[in-house]
């Protein structure tokens, strides 16, 4: 299917457009009425966009519903400071109760039971259940259209950083293992990022990645190799060669039995560097992909 977003209400363009831009963080806003009102809403269309100068920017739209605007919006009209707290899954189904739209005036952190911390450099209060928070000072608000479903990017500068220290290792290296963050996907679906579905992609560095373009035509168009085995052999800064040295009991088993019959070794050999390189053994398997040849 193909969807042309002119033919499409709000509410369908909100529909399709949040179930494919996801997961997003969520940025638990805390911001504060000229009169000293506290409001703490959750926001999904939140990112951070730059380290120097470190800015963040989220989005409170305009209501799809009546065209109003949000409280969190109004109050950083008024005062232009913000602590964002980021939502880990412990805290989820309250930053959820915190959504709900109270009346004006409504204390959040109340509704919905969290506790407050004085932040240290702007007027509204932190989170204190959040591991990792952000003070902020708002440089500049965008309105994006002034129709109902049009975001307002709220375009923070980072002042101040507050990491628990569980999150540390030695008071400084962040272990991203241990934040259990949620995401927001479309309607009703969020995402905890855990442990066990936690995995790395090594960078590309400065050298650059053969490409496909330079892979053998016997691998690149492989009936056992996918996009993601191609890209993790792809990534190698040279052509590798044929290693004498190379030792491996398993390979040289397939070389000996299968050697009377060239696809059967073929379908081997390119299963076998399949499940070195699910373990991120990309020089084993490029040793694997090259003993055909
Ligand atoms: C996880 C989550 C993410 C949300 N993200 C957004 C968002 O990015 N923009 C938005 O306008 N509303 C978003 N909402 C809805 C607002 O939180 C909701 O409208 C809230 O009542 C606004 O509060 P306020 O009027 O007190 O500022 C989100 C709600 C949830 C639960």
């Amino acid at each position: 299917m193909v969807f042309d977003l002119s033919q499409l209400t709000t509410a369908e363009k909100q529909y399709y457009l949040q179930h494919i831009v996801a997961p997003r963080p969520i940025c638990f806003a805390s911001t504060i009425d000229m009169e000293g009102n506290v409001n703490l809403s959750p926001f999904s269309f939140f990112n951070m966009f730059s380290s120097n100068p470190p800015i963040v920017i989220f989005s409170p739209s305009r209501r799809v519903r009546d065209n109003t605007t949000k409280h969190s919006f109004q109050n950083v009209m008024e005062v232009p400071e913000v602590v964002i707290n980021i939502v880990s899954y412990d805290m989820v189904q309250q930053a959820s109760l915190a959504s709900c739209e109270y009346p004006k005036g409504t204390d959040e952190f109340t509704k919905a039971g969290f506790t407050k911390e004085a932040a240290t450099m702007v007027r509204p209060p932190m989170v204190k259940e959040s591991k990792a928070k952000m003070e902020c000072k708002v440089v500049e608000i965008k309105p994006l259209g002034d129709q109902g479903g049009a975001g307002n990017l709220v375009i923070c500068e980072v002042l101040l950083v507050h990491i628990d220290d569980s999150l540390l290792v030695d008071n400084k290296n962040f272990d991203q293992t241990k934040l259990e963050h949620v995401a927001r996907l479309g309607g009703d679906w969020y995402c905890h990022v855990s442990k066990e579905n936690l995995f790395k992609v090594p960078k590309p560095n400065i050298q650059l990645g053969i490409g496909f373009d330079a892979l053998p035509s016997g691998i690149r168009y492989s009936k056992y190799l996918t996009g993601n085995h191609l890209g993790q052999l792809a990534n190698v800064h040279e052509m590798p060669v044929v290693q004498p040295s190379y030792e491996d009991e398993h390979l040289k088993n397939i070389i000996q039995y299968f050697s009377v019959n060239p696809e059967d070794m073929e379908k081997e050999l390119h299963q076998y560097a399949a499940r070195l390189l699910d373990q991120a053994k990309v020089d084993e398997a490029w040793q694997v992909l090259l003993a055909i040849d």
